[in-house]
């Protein structure tokens, strides 16, 4: 499994860069929203710390418009894929970015229907959104699997990128469905990590240790 993480801030991208296993990065004009930087700038900085795909969001909701900033923003890095709305627009922008060479992540499905409209038109990815639709009393992983038994079916290459990922929960349910590609918001990514017991066994070993060192070392 993939991991992406799922934020537009350059501080939180280092970190987590530096532990090794990051395999790209999702921004969304939300995201980028909260950093106060210029959108190209905040892009070419993630670029330079990942060595993976980056998604980069059109805001246009209308093909030309889309075309346009889509070009644009691929231009700014060969990792940069271009996140495209899945609505009727968007996925013409995806079939003519694809025949471009393009690559697109397609944002906002809800449905294994739009999912499969997204891998018709060829995604490079399509985003399930999982924790916006448990918002709302949903139950979003049943999406990814889906999901996943529609694209093994026929063969799809677009990548499932499991997305509005909230917990640790959410990340091993992608995982056990196989989901190619989890993006996580950075605390997400942290708390994957913790677990009380590993904490309470690591501080036993070295107390252990402290006491006999002399003897054994
Ligand atoms: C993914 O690409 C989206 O940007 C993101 O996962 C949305 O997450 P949210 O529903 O927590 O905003």
């Amino acid at each position: 499994m993939k991991f992406f993480l799922d934020t537009a801030n350059t501080d939180e991208i280092r970190q987590a860069a530096s532990m090794g296993i990051i395999d790209g990065v999702t921004t969304n004009p939300s995201l980028v929203a909260k950093e106060n930087r210029k959108f190209r700038e905040i892009l070419i900085e993630i670029c330079d710390v990942i060595d993976g795909p980056v998604s980069a969001e059109v805001v246009s909701t209308e093909f030309n418009g889309m075309m346009k900033e889509a070009r644009e923003l691929a231009a700014l890095h060969p990792n940069i894929n271009v996140k495209v709305p899945l609505i009727r627009e968007g996925l013409k922008a995806v079939k003519a970015l694809t025949s471009e060479g393009i690559k697109t992540n397609v944002t906002l499905c809800f449905s294994p229907s739009q999912a499969l409209m997204a891998a018709k038109a060829g995604a490079t990815f399509i985003s399930p959104f999982i924790g916006r639709v448990d918002d709302i009393s949903g139950v979003g992983i049943e999406i990814i699997r889906d999901i996943r038994t529609i694209y093994d079916n026929y063969g799809f290459e677009t990548e499932i990128l499991a997305a509005s990922l909230r917990h640790p929960l959410h990340v091993m349910d992608a995982a056990l469905i196989g989901a190619d590609i989890a993006t996580i918001p950075f605390k997400v990514f942290d708390q994957l990590i913790n677990h009380p017991l590993t904490d309470i066994g690591l501080k036993r070993f070295l107390a252990d240790w402290e006491k006999v060192k002399d003897q054994v070392s």
